[in-house]
């Protein structure tokens, strides 16, 4: 059976959502707002004027979630702590009911033999930090570095995994440069310093960790390889420059102690000086490297767009999710592999990977999404193959469980194995979530995750 993907036994199957995108409930419990509680409920800001306020309800649905976790048999499960459910101001004083919801997620997914990987950061800063610069402010790897602190303390004994923060290219590119995404500014001047921040951040985190964790912290970030759209000279120089701004930005600071050479030619005056004490700092090592991968970038130059001089643009004929993402397993390969030759082979899951397709379908019995079944089947074998050529991979978490409040796009966008009914807010499977529930059950037999 060639096309069934077949992976170690300790290998960690799991699921991924994060706080803003499920649990709604945004204010409840003494739980202070954030940038995108502020973001959705600025008119214009997300398609249809969607908001997470109600999202999956899982802040009040935790049990019956729970129990559809493991009737999944998933080995692990990731999410993401909303930092102003716990420290309302961000800072300050805690909120014990906000920290207790996730000592009941925490201690609920223990019950049912279920890894928690904890993500401290998945874009929802305080409202009260933004009101003081934000990402911006110097201090912000400090508030990150205390806040990461409290949520060591209250759960590293039983939380195995823990990322830092999810994604930081998207909080700075979109976030800071394109305002897509909260906070929503348009600023060249933005991106450096927001990013240095998170490093940095990253690194404050890492270093209160090693202090007293006892298990294993990483950061999830979003990769894809960039092909030039064509053979001419100046697409080929678009895509290396993509290369550095997306895949590179992050990784070779905090992997190899630089930030590539692109990045201050690309923005020129906006680029600081950076202090090389702060690149020493940020190269402390990290247990693991977080990939979300969901599709390549074939990349054009185009000189109107700055600063990279790049657009992406999506092949014709070619299948494609409900994003406009090409689907493009094999550039899962190559992602790992090129992970594992740059970055001396570091440990690595797959945090995130899943579709969108406009799925909706009867609310009784189970919704078919055969594309879906394909994409990850197809993903997983890609994933395989890396892992057959040497790549350390650990372990693969499908994004997402729910579908869920997909950011500016709102609701529309769909990447769930379950869809919920708009009405009852039941959760219906799709067969997406019967096809990886008997994946999982074909290779656990009984056995754990080794991330557990
Ligand atoms: C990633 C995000 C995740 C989700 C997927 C589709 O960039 O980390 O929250 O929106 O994309």
């Amino acid at each position: 059976m060639s096309d069934d993907p077949l992976f170690p036994a300790d290998f960690l199957w799991g699921a991924a959502t994060s706080a803003y995108q499920i649990e709604g409930s945004p204010l409840a419990d003494g739980a202070g707002p954030s940038i995108w509680h502020r973001f959705a409920h600025t008119p214009g800001r997300v398609l249809n004027g969607d908001t997470g306020d109600l999202a999956c309800d899982h802040y009040r649905r935790l049990v019956e979630d729970l129990d559809l976790m493991a009737g999944l048999g998933l080995g692990a499960y990731r999410f993401s702590v909303a930092w102003g459910r716990v420290l309302p101001e961000g800072r300050g004083s805690v909120n014990p009911k906000g920290l207790d919801f996730y000592r009941r997620l925490v201690d609920g997914l223990l019950e049912r033999g279920i890894a928690p990987m904890l993500t401290l950061y998945h874009w929802d800063l305080p409202a009260a930090l933004q009101d003081r610069g934000g990402w911006l402010n110097p201090d912000s790897p400090g508030w990150f570095a205390d806040y990461a602190d409290l949520m060591f303390r209250a759960l590293d004994d039983r939380v195995p995994l823990w990322v830092t923060l999810n994604e930081p290219w998207v909080v700075t590119i979109p976030g800071h440069l394109d305002g897509e995404l909260a906070p929503g500014h348009r600023d060249l001047f933005e991106p450096p310093r927001v990013a240095h921040h998170l490093l940095l951040a990253h690194a404050e985190a890492v270093a209160a960790y090693r202090a007293l964790g006892r298990h294993r912290i990483g950061l999830a970030v979003n990769l894809e390889p960039q092909h030039p759209a064509s053979a001419s000279p100046e697409d080929r120089a678009a895509a290396a420059r993509r290369d550095a701004f997306i895949n590179r930005w992050f990784l070779d600071p905090l992997l190899l102690g630089v930030y590539p050479p692109e990045l201050a030619a690309l923005f020129g005056p906006a680029w600081p000086a950076f202090p090389d004490a702060d690149l020493k700092r940020i190269q402390a090592p990290t247990d693991f490297i977080g990939v979300n991968y969901y599709s390549r970038g074939l990349v054009r130059a185009d000189p109107d767009v700055q600063p990279l001089g790049a657009v992406r643009v999506t092949p014709e004929p070619a299948p494609r999710t409900t994003m406009d993402w090409e689907v493009y397993p094999q550039g899962l390969t190559e992602t790992l592999l090129w992970l594992k030759e740059r970055y001396a082979n570091p440990p690595l899951y797959i945090t995130e990977n899943g579709a969108a397709f406009a799925d909706g379908g009867p609310l009784d019995g189970e919704t078919p999404d055969p594309r879906r079944v394909d994409y990850l089947r197809a993903h997983l074998l890609a994933a395989q193959e890396a892992l057959a050529q040497g790549v350390d991979l650990r372990g693969y978490f499908v994004w997402s469980l729910f579908d869920n409040f997909e950011w500016a796009r709102g609701y529309g966008q769909r990447f769930g194995l379950f869809q919920i009914d708009p009405v009852s807010l039941a959760r219906v499977p799709k067969s997406s979530a019967r096809y990886y529930r008997d994946l999982i059950r074909r290779h656990r037999g009984g056995s754990r995750g080794r991330g557990a």
